[in-house]
């Protein structure tokens, strides 16, 4: 298996695209996607490296659910490609995109989208019981494994707290073993503590196994957990941070926020503007930074 971790070693971002060695798990080249005459992605050039863990940041409406969408599958760009592990997402007709979906995306949302009358396990067999599969005991027991729930299979969701609710999604995303994880604020709902405990399994998986993981988010100490950083301002990549720690992360961010300032004022007395940019989830930086050293 390999080391995710050692993407934080050197300078991965050398080539400008890839953020790591190795091949590209998802390759997105010119990726536009227009609403109407709201131009959501404007031309988007990302890889992902396979067995790398990126966050994806930006204002709001910086367009990064839509690269993640596009990116899953989930929505059809205006223009540019979409490569999941080797295969264009274009050239696919419906069928055959919905089994690329099911088989090698997996994709977890801030809102857990567990169904509530199902166990843990249920829920977890739910997406290849759809497929018209039948999963093995074994399975769903080793995927809730994974995430530390073994012992929880049969609990439903309303007996589950917030961080657990969120692992069993995510072993519910991971069972197919996907080429790539995608995570929509996978910590926007929870509280501190579970948002750590969720973002430890996210390394830890990328580590343990070297699942591709790829996770919006509006933290920084959230993306102090990946290996790099791409920043979206108006749907496009703005910046990149390689190795990032939850200071350098917030640093880029108010520079983005100084930059894109409607009355170019930027946000240095800290108010207003600055929630908006995210940086509410910079409380408590030290602690969490003590966290990840401990990764
Ligand atoms: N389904 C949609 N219909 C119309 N506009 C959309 C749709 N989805 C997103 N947008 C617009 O595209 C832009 C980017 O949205 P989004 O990707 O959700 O941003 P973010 O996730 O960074 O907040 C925003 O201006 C948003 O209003
Ligand atoms: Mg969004």
């Amino acid at each position: 298996m390999p080391g995710g971790a050692s993407a934080a070693e050197g300078p991965a971002d050398g080539g400008g695209l890839a953020g790591g060695e190795g091949p590209a798990a998802v390759r997105v080249r010119g990726l536009r996607r227009v609403y109407g005459d709201v131009v959501a992605l404007d031309g988007v050039d990302l890889d992902f490296a396979a067995g790398t863990f990126t966050a994806v940041m930006g204002p709001s409406g910086s367009g990064k659910s839509t690269l993640l969408q596009c990116a899953a599958g989930l929505d059809r760009p205006s223009g540019g490609t979409v490569r999941v592990d080797g295969i264009e997402l274009g050239g696919l007709g419906e069928r055959r995109l919905t089994r690329l979906r099911r088989d090698r995306i997996g994709f977890v949302f801030q809102s857990f989208n567990l169904l509530p009358s199902l166990t843990a396990a249920q829920n977890v067999a739910l997406p290849l019981r759809l497929a018209g599969r039948r999963p093995s005991r074994g399975a769903v027991r080793a995927a809730l494994d994974r995430v530390g729930l073994g012992e929880r299979a049969g609990h439903r969701p309303a007996e589950l707290s917030g961080g657990q609710q969120q692992r069993v999604a995510l072993a519910r995303a991971l069972i197919t073993r996907p080429a790539v994880l995608f995570g929509d604020e996978p910590t926007g709902a929870l509280d501190t503590t579970s948002s750590r405990e969720v973002l430890g399994l996210l390394r830890e998986l990328v580590d343990r196994e070297g699942q591709t993981t790829v996770m919006v988010t509006h933290d920084p100490v959230a993306a102090s957990y990946a290996d790099r950083v791409v920043f979206l301002v108006d749907g496009r990549v703005s910046g990149e941070l390689a190795a990032p720690s939850a200071e350098t992360v917030a640093a880029h961010l108010a520079g983005l926020e100084r930059d894109t300032a409607p009355d170019g004022s930027g946000s240095a007395d800290g108010s207003g503007s600055a929630d908006a940019a995210g940086l509410a989830g910079t409380a408590g930086l030290g602690g969490a930074v003590a966290g990840r050293s401990a990764c």
